[in-house]
């Protein structure tokens, strides 16, 4: 098949997706909005904070979810794209790697955040030892993050994909979480190896 048809085809396929259609009834940004609140019907986690960091946010779709909780007063979105301004959202487009980057945007917010979202997805090179390390590589990333801003006790939400580095990663991050769940939502497809980390209870 040539390159042009492949992307035909998914094209296709993205604009008959249910979730797709969805998102655009709902004006959510993209039909990941639909993760979060399926990870959220499970866990009631966005009731109980008052601040969140979502990294990797673009185009914004979770950020739009967090800004329908009105318990949620300070949130922050980093992204290495740009967004689309959301009111209220503190956003910076850097790595979320370079933490003195962005750290001006938690001036104002004295003490560290309740949560921590992250549906990062590194570029995929479909060469599995180097796709893994990559995961690996930003889940070490967001827990640095975690002890730079999570409090203890605070919760993460991070995207992963299933393979080689999936045990030592789920084990590292039972270290510095009392509890860690995983879970799929039903927009997540089926074919892919994505699953969520809910993690629970920061040690710090
Ligand atoms: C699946 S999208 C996130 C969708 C988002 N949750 C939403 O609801 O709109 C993943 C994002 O991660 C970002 N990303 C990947 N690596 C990153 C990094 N090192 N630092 C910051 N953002 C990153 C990408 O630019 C991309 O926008």
């Amino acid at each position: 098949m040539t390159k042009v048809n492949k992307t035909s085809n998914w094209v296709r396929r993205h604009s008959e997706d249910a979730f797709v259609k969805k998102s655009k009834q709902d004006k959510y940004r993209s039909r990941a909005a639909y993760k979060l609140k399926a990870i959220d019907e499970k866990y009631n986690l966005l009731k109980k904070v008052s601040s969140v960091a979502d990294l990797g946010c673009a185009p914004g779709s979770w950020l739009q979810v967090l800004k329908e909780y009105k318990n949620i007063n300070f949130i922050v979105g980093i992204d290495l794209l740009n967004i689309i301004p959301i009111d209220g959202v503190h956003f910076a487009k850097q790595d979320i790697s370079s933490f003195k980057s962005y750290s001006k945007l938690f001036e104002k917010k004295k003490s560290n955040l309740d949560l921590v979202l992250s549906d990062i997805a590194p570029n995929i090179t479909g060469i599995s030892d180097i796709d893994q390390s990559n995961f690996s590589d930003i889940a070490s990333n967001i827990l640095g993050f975690c002890r730079f801003k999570l409090k203890p006790e605070g919760s993460l939400i991070m995207k992963y994909f299933l393979g080689s580095s999936f045990e030592s990663t789920l084990k590292i991050l039972g270290n510095n979480f009392n509890k860690t769940n995983v879970f799929k939502p039903a927009s997540s497809k089926k074919k892919s190896n994505e699953v969520y980390l809910i993690c629970i209870g920061f040690k710090d």
